[in-house]
């Protein structure tokens, strides 16, 4: 297959939801031709496509030997399953993941498009558990991260992997993008790391202002923080703090996952402040 990623390329989603629709919609605006499948979806995936300027296709088969650039966008359970059943078609074109998904499963998705693509050196794989940095040079597979929800403008678009490179002509359709490395694992690592960081500085709001609301002062507290955190301070406060009451299930169980992952890389390490972080959304729900 002839690639062009430029002017003339086609771009393919696999899923068509909040993420797709958006970067569709930009990327077409952009004068980008796009193309998905919905044939088996649900109503809201087919209306969201039916609305959109993209082009519906009628097998997956045709959206990945057709396009140029293939965006894997569906969920995060899903991931792995969709990249085991295209990896295979895919020829030279660049095969993105952007689902919200550990390292550990961006590093299995990646190893399965270099069945095709014999390594170069066996060791030459992935910086979280081989230290190098010889990657594949032609495993057409991009680790993708939308730091932040993908309908805030703009959103930024994180990418790692031997042909990451060739995306940065996507800051000139539109799209918000950095390219981090030649290596698939960076930056969904990068991603957890930010997380863990962002989610460890919630807890501490949460309980801080706890504290703060029993003894009746919290607007002073807010007041004096504003002085040395910023005039938005407590906006942002306000705003971390609720989005973490009404969502701690889910930052619960993402902060043991982040916790999984840590201690399988790091087994002699003490993650005292994910643990801390972790059990106070798993203390919401008491
Ligand atoms: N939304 C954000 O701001 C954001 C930010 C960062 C990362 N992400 C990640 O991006 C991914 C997509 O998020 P989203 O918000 O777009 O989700 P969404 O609105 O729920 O859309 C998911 C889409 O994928 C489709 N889908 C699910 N499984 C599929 C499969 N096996 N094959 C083909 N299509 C499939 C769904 O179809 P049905 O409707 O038929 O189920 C739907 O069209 C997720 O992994 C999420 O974690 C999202």
């Amino acid at each position: 297959m002839f690639i062009s990623i430029g002017e003339n390329m086609i771009v393919g989603f696999i899923g068509f939801g909040e993420v797709s629709s958006v970067l569709s919609n930009i990327l077409s605006k952009n004068g980008i031709r796009t193309v998905t499948v919905v044939k088996g979806r649900s109503n809201k995936t087919q209306e969201l496509a039916v609305k959109s300027d993209v082009q519906i296709l009628d097998s997956y088969e045709t959206l990945i030997k057709g396009s140029d650039i293939v965006i894997s966008a569906n969920s995060p359970a899903n991931a792995l399953k969709v990249a085991e059943k295209y990896a295979d078609l895919m020829e030279d074109n660049i095969y993105i993941d952007l689902n919200n998904i550990s390292p550990d499963t961006t590093i299995k998705i990646a190893d399965l498009f270099e069945k095709d693509h014999p390594v170069i050196e066996e060791e030459s794989k992935h910086s979280i558990f081989s230290n190098t940095d010889e990657p594949d040079l032609r495993n057409p597979f991009v680790d993708g991260a939308i730091i932040g929800k993908v309908s805030s403008e703009p959103s930024l678009i994180l990418f790692s992997g031997s042909k990451a490179e060739d995306l940065a002509i996507l800051n000139n359709y539109g799209l918000n993008v950095i390219i981090v490395s030649k290596i698939p694992g960076d930056v969904s690592t990068l991603k957890t790391l930010r997380s863990l960081y962002t989610k460890g500085v919630s807890a501490v709001l949460m309980e801080t202002f706890e504290v703060a609301k029993s003894l009746d002062l919290e607007s002073q507290l807010f007041e004096i923080l504003s002085m040395t955190e910023g005039e938005d301070f407590e906006l942002k406060a306000r705003s971390r703090i609720n989005n973490s009451y009404k969502n701690y299930r889910r930052k619960a169980e993402e902060m043991d996952e982040i916790l999984n992952f840590l201690i399988n890389v790091f087994p002699n390490k003490n993650f005292i402040m994910t643990k801390a972080s972790s059990q106070k959304f798993h203390l919401v729900k008491k």
